[in-house]
């Protein structure tokens, strides 16, 4: 009798649960619990030089130096902390948008694929694209003491062979001519890579056009959402910065995108941060060989995208590892005085020969420096401090590509670059 009790009142109970569970056709959608967040990681512009390719040495350094901020000798820790980070953060996937080489080394590629394969084995998946400096490059050196000799630089072919695991092999849909691929990241979420160098430098192919609009259309039609990722640039970023930079066939692509109402893009190439609205809306990162060792976080969910930017900790990897160098330690600081160094000499070298009223030069120089670490970064410059040293510089030197190029900066209302609500 006491079962019969038991098994009565158990089935009581399941009635009454059922009772209190609307069939799922009937379900409120405004109540329906948060879906878990998707969280994709992009970044841009590693430039990784295989350390078998350079001894840091003198010609090296001179070249680190006169180049455009990069933070080249200290490219292994950073590849390395960032590794490591992405091992702990464990996002759904990694999207590298192209320049993965300092200048297309095949042992750079093929050192870099290798480390990447150890974020595949933690179980993220690393998705790439090649940029304009990872295939069909003339200046892919090896560097020792004062000389430096011509290294093997990748091919189309080779950078596809040596990088298929990453993404082509997994994807979906692969359009062999221009190498681009669509890659499902989650139920009703997918990853469209663009390749706009493999067959022309900075080029969408015309005749790849039909392959995007199939892919579009096939996802529109499957309910899935689309995130986009290039490595130069689909909108006009800044108007001093147009060709080399905009792909190629850019209008077409991007009618197509609005279309099927593609919910953003994301690319790298120009080393600022920055986003645009539109109808499709692009967020620019920064580089991950720059100040700060910048990176985005994705996260697409039932209530939207969202790009969250963020950077890599050297200093913590430093620490983790034993390193005892003092730059790895404290490596924010450092990257920012390397990063500020180089802008105050590309002025003394542009303006060190004019003649200008005593001080001007090095006002000059902090303007400069100031205002594009501000935009490089991703952080909002002091307007009102650099429009007066900017009339400064005008009246000490005249108007000039710099003073342009710094009003155009200090002009530029755009979105906060680095939380942005992309849908
Ligand atoms: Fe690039």
């Amino acid at each position: 009798m006491k079962y019969i009790r038991i098994i009565l009142g158990l089935f009581l109970a399941l009635l009454m649960l059922c009772a209190c569970t609307a069939p799922e056709s009937m379900s409120d959608p405004a109540s329906e619990p948060a879906q878990e967040s998707v969280r994709i990681v992009v970044a841009s512009d590693l430039h990784y030089l295989s350390q078998a390719l350079t001894d840091n040495g003198p010609l090296f350094r001179r070249v680190v130096e006169h180049g455009d901020g990069k933070l080249m000798l200290d490219i292994e820790a950073i590849t390395e902390a960032f590794i490591e980070q992405m091992i702990s953060e464990h996002p759904d996937a990694v999207v590298l948008t192209g320049d993965l080489s300092f200048n297309g080394e095949v042992r750079s590629l093929a050192d870099l694929a290798e480390k990447l394969g150890r974020l595949q084995e933690a179980d993220v998946p690393v998705l790439v694209i090649p940029g304009n400096h990872d295939v069909r490059r003339s200046d892919a050196y090896c560097y020792s003491g004062d000389s430096y000799e011509p290294v093997p630089s990748a091919r189309a072919d080779d950078f596809h062979e040596l990088y298929a695991d990453f993404g082509p092999r997994q994807a979906r849909s692969v359009d062999e001519l221009s190498g681009s691929y669509v890659w499902d990241a989650a139920e009703g979420l997918r990853l469209l890579l663009l390749d706009t160098n493999s067959a022309a430098v900075n080029s969408f192919p015309s005749e790849s056009l039909d392959w995007l609009e199939e892919e579009l259309r096939e996802a529109q039609e499957a309910g899935a959402q689309v995130i986009c990722f290039s490595h130069q640039n689909l909108l006009i970023h800044n108007s001093m910065f147009v060709f080399g930079y905009q792909i190629s066939n850019a209008d077409a692509v991007i009618e197509l995108l609005t279309r099927y109402g593609v919910l953003a893009n994301m690319c790298g190439h120009m080393h600022i941060q920055h986003v645009l609205d539109g109808s499709v809306p692009e967020v620019l990162s920064s580089p991950l060989s720059l100040v700060p060792c910048r990176y985005g976080l994705l996260a697409w969910d039932n209530a939207g995208l969202t790009y969250e930017a963020r950077s890599t900790d050297v200093s913590a990897w430093a620490r983790r590892h034993g390193r005892t160098e003092e730059q790895l330690l404290d490596f924010d600081k450092y990257a920012e005085e390397s990063f500020y160094q180089n802008c105050c000499r590309q002025i003394s070298e542009r303006y060190g020969a004019a003649e200008l009223p005593e001080g001007a030069l090095e006002r000059m120089a902090s303007c400069f420096a100031d205002t594009n670490l501000a935009y490089f970064t991703g952080a909002a410059p002091e307007r009102e401090r650099l429009l007066t040293e900017l009339d400064f510089w005008v009246s000490a030197a005249g108007e000039s590509f710099e003073t342009a190029y710094l009003r155009g900066i200090l002009k530029d209302e755009s979105p906060d670059p680095l939380y942005v609500k992309l849908r």
